[in-house]
């Protein structure tokens, strides 16, 4: 905080003390936690926060103050004494701030572990801003500085890396939309943005100043060095003498796919082409992202030649070192949805989304070695043959399972859709190299937009598998419907049906 503010900047160490309970113990309960207050500025907001007298105040009905040292009751200017309203209750908040953990049972918690309480954030928000002001947290977890901010009508910015933060803070801020919007207040929309893949870039950067041998002996290295990564997280053995198979593991030959591409069919269709020259009829096939629409089709036709293809997400966690020393790495299973278009039996031009089937591809841990590796007292979940299976060891070391998807929408959390995909392109902005002037750029890409959703809360498990009917009013001919699926373990998959706006019934 002080190379980021600068130490002038530091305004407070403010001490958050809750109440907490909790058995005997060795040392002094700990019932605090540490805030730390800077300013961006020397000339920064600071808007005065009260917090309730104490017990003893709370008889009178007078306000008091410090006048030359001593606590008196404040008079106007009249003379009067000052009686409490609205304005003037309780003194101003010092820097212990006396405010509840959430407790078990209340209507805030989202059982994110480290969620803070929105009355600490709502007190630090008031005090250092004004209405339509801008809000950041960097670390937002479960999202409780955004879901205050946009609750008190400011703007905000937040961000995290794991993908299950954001996808509760997602979640959260719908719901809290939902909360304004009954309420009949204001609230805005927001987007969610993925950052660019910056740790893939730096196994395909080379140095512009090489020579070209040189340039290329570098890339084979980081290409190398990649390579060896993907495997060691995933647990696999290095092969040799291959063109498409990079290694082995548990029977199945494994595949890397590029870094900076999406898998593409072409690349599936050589992996089959090789399988065949060696008579290989099972492998793994990891990826950062797959081409749209390559699945199921594509393993289908591999499945028809006797090959079994087992395509799975390489996860941004590859990247932290200790992540892959803990072996905590997870190769989620790449799902497809299936999704139909209903169109209005009267007016063509309104169409909704049915969702009709998510699968999810192959297995993932051999429950055996679960089994065998789990310690008594202890539970794992573990995904097989497109089932999430719960193992527990008790204390004498029995072990039992439990099935815990019984239907394929068990496995999903959230689902949305953008009824006019191509709508909206996706522009940067780039600073030319020649002119220095910023440009605006298409990535190719699309923005999604959320135009309708449905998920699971921690209260209300219930999902709607219909969405509602979308109004194109008077447009009509080919449009792209993107449908989202974000699965229980955080995972998004995306696909796209066409429909015919407005076409003869
Ligand atoms: C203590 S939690 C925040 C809890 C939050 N205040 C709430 O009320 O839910 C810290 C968060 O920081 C995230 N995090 C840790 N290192 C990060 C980094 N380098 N960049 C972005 N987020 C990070 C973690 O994923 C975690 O969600």
């Amino acid at each position: 905080m002080d190379e980021v503010f600068g130490k002038d900047l530091f305004r407070n160490e403010i001490i958050w003390w809750y109440k907490r309970w909790s058995g005997a113990a060795s040392t002094y309960q700990k019932m605090h936690d540490n805030v730390y207050f800077y300013a961006k500025s020397s000339n920064h907001i600071f808007n005065v926060q009260h917090q309730p007298y104490s017990q003893p105040d709370a008889i009178e009905n007078t306000v008091r103050g410090v006048i030359d040292g001593k606590l008196v009751r404040l008079k106007d200017e009249k003379g009067n004494y000052l009686e409490r309203t609205k304005k003037n209750v309780g003194v101003p908040c010092h820097d212990v701030f006396e405010i509840q953990h959430i407790q078990p049972t209340a209507g805030e918690r989202i059982g994110y572990p480290t969620q803070k309480p929105e009355a600490l954030l709502e007190r630090i928000i008031k005090a250092s801003s004004n209405e339509g002001d801008l809000i950041a947290d960097f670390f937002c977890g479960s999202g409780t500085t955004a879901a205050v901010a946009e609750k008190l009508g400011r703007k905000w910015i937040a961000t995290d890396l794991g993908k299950f933060a954001i996808h509760t803070t997602r979640k959260r801020l719908i719901g809290v939309q939902r909360q304004l919007k009954a309420e009949g207040k204001d609230y805005r929309a927001f987007e969610i943005l993925n950052l660019g893949k910056y740790e893939r870039q730096h196994y395909i950067a080379v140095n512009p100043d090489l020579r070209e041998e040189q340039k290329r002996q570098q890339l084979a290295a980081k290409e190398a060095a990649f390579l060896e990564l993907i495997l060691s997280a995933y647990r696999a053995e290095k092969t040799e003498g291959f063109a498409a198979f990079h290694g082995k593991k548990a029977g199945r030959l494994v595949v890397v796919g590029p870094v900076n591409l999406p898998v593409t069919r072409l690349f599936v269709e050589e992996i089959i082409l090789e399988c065949r020259k060696h008579h290989f009829t099972k492998v793994d096939v990891l990826g950062f992202e797959f081409e749209m629409g390559l699945f199921p089709n594509v393993l289908d036709e591999a499945r028809a030649k006797g090959i079994d293809i087992a395509p799975k997400y390489i996860p941004a966690e590859v990247f932290d070192k200790r992540a892959v020393e803990k072996n905590q790495v997870v190769f989620h299973d790449v799902a497809f949805i299936e999704a139909k278009p209903l169109y209005d039996k009267e007016r063509t031009n309104r169409i909704a989304v049915r969702l009709t089937d998510f699968s999810v591809f192959y297995s993932q841990d051999s429950l055996a070695a679960v089994e065998v590796n789990l310690k008594n007292k202890a539970s794992k979940i573990v995904v097989e043959r497109g089932q999430i299976i719960k193992i527990e060891k008790n204390r004498d070391g029995i072990v039992s399972r439990e099935v815990l998807t019984q239907k394929w929408t068990d496995w999903i959390d959230y689902w949305s859709v953008d009824f006019d995909f191509e709508s909206k392109r996706e522009i940067i902005r780039e600073k030319n190299p020649d002119s220095g002037e910023f440009e605006e750029k298409w990535t190719g890409d699309f923005v999604f937009e959320n135009e309708w959703q449905s998920f699971r809360t921690k209260k209300d498990r219930n999902l709607e598998l219909t969405s509602v009917f979308y109004d194109y009013k008077n447009e009509s001919g080919r449009k792209k419907i993107a449908v989202k699926v974000v699965d229980i373990f955080g995972n998004d998959t995306m696909t796209i049906i066409d429909v015919n706006v407005g076409g003869k019934r």
